[in-house]
């Protein structure tokens, strides 16, 4: 049976790095969710939200996710930030024994600090102007996220640790 480690948690907060390190490390092919919904949408997944809506996104977003969790292949996937929170996505990653599911926790100030200068190519922070809003923001919407980032199978907790390290410690844990 194919192995699948999903790597979840809050823009920002490293999915993609990591999973990217943690997939050569151990030979997986990577899939980044986000990435995969552009190159089949074949635009930008800005584009996508400006243009088509938030609900097409996460209709597409899940239709993607669906079809990369049925391969046959081991692989690294890592979701986008919200994908956890639709479509009933972690009891369905969750029933299946080939799947790991691991919730990249960092605190919020690392969280502002890194996406405060890239927050123009994010769809739903672009419009904030101010670390202290964006603080504010991610506050709120972690509490609401927060419920379903934790039923992860595994947490990791990050704190001052680089990419190279987490993925080191995600690989001791599998
Ligand atoms: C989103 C996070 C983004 C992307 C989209 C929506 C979210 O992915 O899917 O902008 O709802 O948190 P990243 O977490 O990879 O930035």
């Amino acid at each position: 049976m194919s192995l699948k480690i999903v790597l979840l948690g809050y823009m920002g907060s490293g999915k993609s790095t990591v999973g990217e390190l943690l997939s050569s490390q151990i030979s997986f092919s990577f899939f980044d969710l986000d990435h995969e919904i552009e190159q089949l949408e074949k635009k930008s997944v800005t584009k996508i939200f400006d243009e088509n809506g938030v609900i097409y996104f996460r209709k597409i977003e899940n239709k993607v996710l669906d079809k990369i969790i049925n391969s046959e292949n081991d692989l690294v996937l890592s979701l986008g930030g919200g994908t956890p929170c639709y479509y009933d996505t972690m009891n369905y990653l969750n029933s299946k024994e080939n799947i790991k599911t691991i919730y990249l926790d960092v605190p919020i100030p690392v969280l502002v600090q890194r996406l405060f200068a890239e927050r123009s190519t994010r769809p739903l922070i672009e419009k904030i102007d101010t670390q202290e809003e964006l603080t504010e923001f991610i506050g709120k919407h972690l509490f609401e996220r927060r419920e379903f980032y934790r039923q992860a199978k595994m947490i990791i907790s990050v704190a001052d640790q680089s990419p190279t390290e987490i993925a080191a410690r995600i690989e001791t844990l599998l």
